[in-house]
């Protein structure tokens, strides 16, 4: 198992549409091992394959609420096949922008196909966080951010805080290996 690198917005790689997986191989079943570990220990409820600068439809999942036991999910291109009329608002966050929430409004409920880490096509309903978490991390895989459902007024705030942070993190790096 290995930790990966959380990309932080805002970054072009961040805005890509992901390739579908030909297969679920050993390769790919490790790299959703290894997505699953980055995301605990984020900590965080989802990740997306395009966040650790892989372009490619896996996503990871698991919205156990802290205490209770953990339900990982591993998917390779997952596809919702049906979702409800009715809608909900809910504060969502994202590791890629740290420390940014917002309101989002989706589906409250979703049908998604997708393949496991055993390479088995599998279908599942979902509502609550787990239908939020799936929605929000499938918007990676076609380069969507939670941000990009709100206002432009928002979205224009949360993103000049993010600019802001990163000039400030680089000069920071520059300084340290100046004086190194
Ligand atoms: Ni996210």
């Amino acid at each position: 198992m290995a930790l990966l690198e959380i990309i932080v917005a805002p970054d072009p790689r961040l805005k890509k549409k992901a390739e579908t997986v030909e297969r679920v191989d050993a390769a790919t079943a490790k790299l959703m091992t290894d997505m699953l570990e980055t995301m605990y220990e984020a900590p965080g409820v989802g990740l997306a394959a395009p966040q650790v600068g892989v372009l490619k439809r896996i996503i990871v999942v698991d919205p156990a609420r802290e205490g209770a036991p953990p339900a990982p999910m591993k998917m390779a291109n997952p596809e919702i096949i049906w979702s409800s009329d009715e809608t909900k608002p809910h504060e969502e966050g994202c590791l890629s922008l740290p420390d940014e929430y917002e309101e989002v409004i989706r589906p409250d409920k979703i049908k998604v196909r997708y393949l496991d880490e055993h390479n088995e096509i599998r279908t599942i309903e979902a509502d609550g966080l787990l239908s939020v978490v799936i929605q929000h991390e499938m918007d990676h895989l076609n380069g969507t951010l939670f941000v990009d459902h709100i206002s432009n007024l928002k979205r224009n705030m949360i993103m000049r805080r993010l600019t802001k942070q990163k000039k400030l993190q680089t000069s920071a790096k520059r300084h340290a290996l100046e004086t190194a």
